[in-house]
């Protein structure tokens, strides 16, 4: 009863404050309008970040104790509250940042999740299309087919590239885009290049897996190649998505997490590195034995992408220290490489994956880690945000209760460490992504090991939005506004 009537004040202050605040409601916001979901959060954000503003991150990060309310108020308020669109919530609080989701072509096809993407988000990551392994057509054991291609006058022959997934899901989004001009919504690139879901045999000599490995200088001009064609393909002048992207992932976890040094093709050294297309062994280090082609890639995304487009960085596990080291001096590396069009690199920024645990890494690690690599490059983004659940999470309905309020207070922790860091320490970070909107599609919940985190194969309730699609908790951390 104290609990109910706890809940119900709470609810009522949450409405209020929503209310009063510039805050805009997913109300009558473009085709999909309103959302109508019922806010069924257990507690309001509204105290705690009040609260939280006059503390520092690490207080925050200790702090995580609800705050006690004693007002009751009626029922009837929990009823068809329209729920903040956090599209208009995360950029007000966060300078403009974008806020984005991952979805892939299946989710894209799932009305709810196309609800929650044009309601709740301006920015999208494809989850796999446009990644190496989904442009050759999947064709992962063999190559599809060849072509001729002109490269620097030169003519040679390229795979063939199939660009219709991706398509198919861009179209979606530019339709909804030219019908909702205000409300648009910008895609990120992701992945030109990357030591995983990219085929094994773009590496070997006439694209055959089984030929011998190429020498740097045919893999420069692959690499060239690739990059040039994806990135005109979606980003040139004659592209119908032209002005669709505002960034592109050039280089994908390139650094290991032993130790932070440059990821080889030894990371595993039983398996072999043929067959290891999702593995953790780089075909790319193969090839080369050093970082020379993410400097190369970096300068040939340089050379080919419009210039507004942001080029990034990006990787995880981002915020321990061994790797985090390596991985700004990996982005020391391209920054004094950088050089006009056609000659240097240019990156605009680092991506953090943000692939954490309920417990780890602290507020503190997020905090120095931004600020290193932001000294770095200037600009950093949060880019495949979730969080795994706590080891002892075990379903039930009364865990998911407890669990998703320590979520919800670990996304309180990491929001105020992030607007901190933007709004008062001078740290540009001008994205937030989440990776995936409902919790039944996470990639979490197909991995019975996620290493730091829950470790029993248990379902798994990362995101803001669970598996009816209802905003959880957590949401009203992102869904709140100081006005
Ligand atoms: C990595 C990649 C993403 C995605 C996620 C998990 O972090 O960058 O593309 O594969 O893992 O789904």
């Amino acid at each position: 009863m104290k609990n109910k009537a706890f809940l119900i004040t709470l609810i009522t202050i949450l409405v209020i404050q929503t209310l009063l605040t510039g805050c805009a409601k997913s109300e009558g916001s473009g085709q999909n309008a309103a959302a109508s979901w019922q806010t069924n959060t257990s507690e309001s954000q509204t105290e705690e970040a009040v609260e939280e503003t006059e503390t520092d991150t690490d207080t925050v990060a200790e702090d995580t104790e609800s705050t006690e309310i004693t007002e009751e108020k009626e029922d009837e308020t929990m009823n068809n509250t329209e729920i903040p669109a956090l599209r208009d919530c995360v950029p007000e609080e966060m300078g403009g940042a974008l806020i984005g989701c991952a979805v892939t072509y299946n989710e894209l096809k799932d009305p709810k999740v196309f609800e929650i993407l044009t309601t709740h988000f301006n920015a999208v990551t494809f989850g796999n299309e446009l990644k190496p392994d989904c442009l050759f057509g999947y064709h992962n054991s063999a190559c599809p087919g060849t072509e001729e291609a002109e490269l620097n006058g030169e003519t040679m022959i390229v795979p063939k590239l199939d660009f219709s997934r991706s398509e198919e899901m861009l179209d979606k989004i530019h339709e909804y885009n030219e019908a909702n001009p205000d409300r648009q919504i910008k895609v990120r690139g992701h992945v030109l290049v990357w030591h995983s879901q990219t085929p094994e045999w773009f590496f070997h000599e006439d694209y055959i897996k089984t030929n011998d490995y190429v020498d740097k200088e045919t893999m420069n001009k692959r690499l060239e190649w690739y990059i040039k064609t994806v990135l005109e393909h979606y980003t040139g002048p004659d592209s119908k998505y032209k002005d669709m992207f505002y960034g592109w992932d050039v280089v994908n976890e390139a650094i290991s997490d032993n130790g932070g040094k440059l990821r080889t093709d030894a990371e595993k050294s039983e398996e072999k590195l043929s067959e290891d297309t999702h593995g953790s062994n780089s075909s790319w280090y193969h090839v080369y034995g050093s970082n020379e082609f993410i400097i190369n890639a970096f300068k040939y995304a340089n050379k080919y992408a419009p210039d507004d487009l942001m080029l990034f960085y990006n990787d995880y596990n981002e915020t321990n220290l061994a790797k985090r080291n390596g991985i700004v001096e990996l982005l020391k590396a391209i920054k004094e490489n950088e050089g006009p069009k056609g000659e240097g690199t240019r990156i605009s920024g680092m991506g953090m994956q943000g692939h954490y645990h309920m417990d780890d890494p602290s507020a503190n690690e997020v905090e120095v880690s931004a600020k290193a690599y932001a000294e770095v490059v200037g600009t950093v983004q949060l880019t495949e945000l979730d969080i795994t659940a706590s080891s002892d999470y075990d379903g039930s309905a009364k865990a998911k209760d407890e669990e998703n309020e320590k979520l919800r207070k670990r996304y309180n922790v990491l929001y105020y460490t992030l607007r901190s860091l933007k709004n008062t320490q001078n740290v540009d970070i001008t994205g937030i992504t989440f990776w995936g909107t409902a919790d039944h599609y996470s990639w979490l919940q197909s991995r019975s090991n996620v290493g730091g985190g829950n470790t029993s194969g248990l379902p798994q309730m990362p995101l803001l939005f669970d598996e009816n699609y209802e905003p959880k908790p957590a949401f009203f951390v992102f869904a709140q506004t100081t006005g």
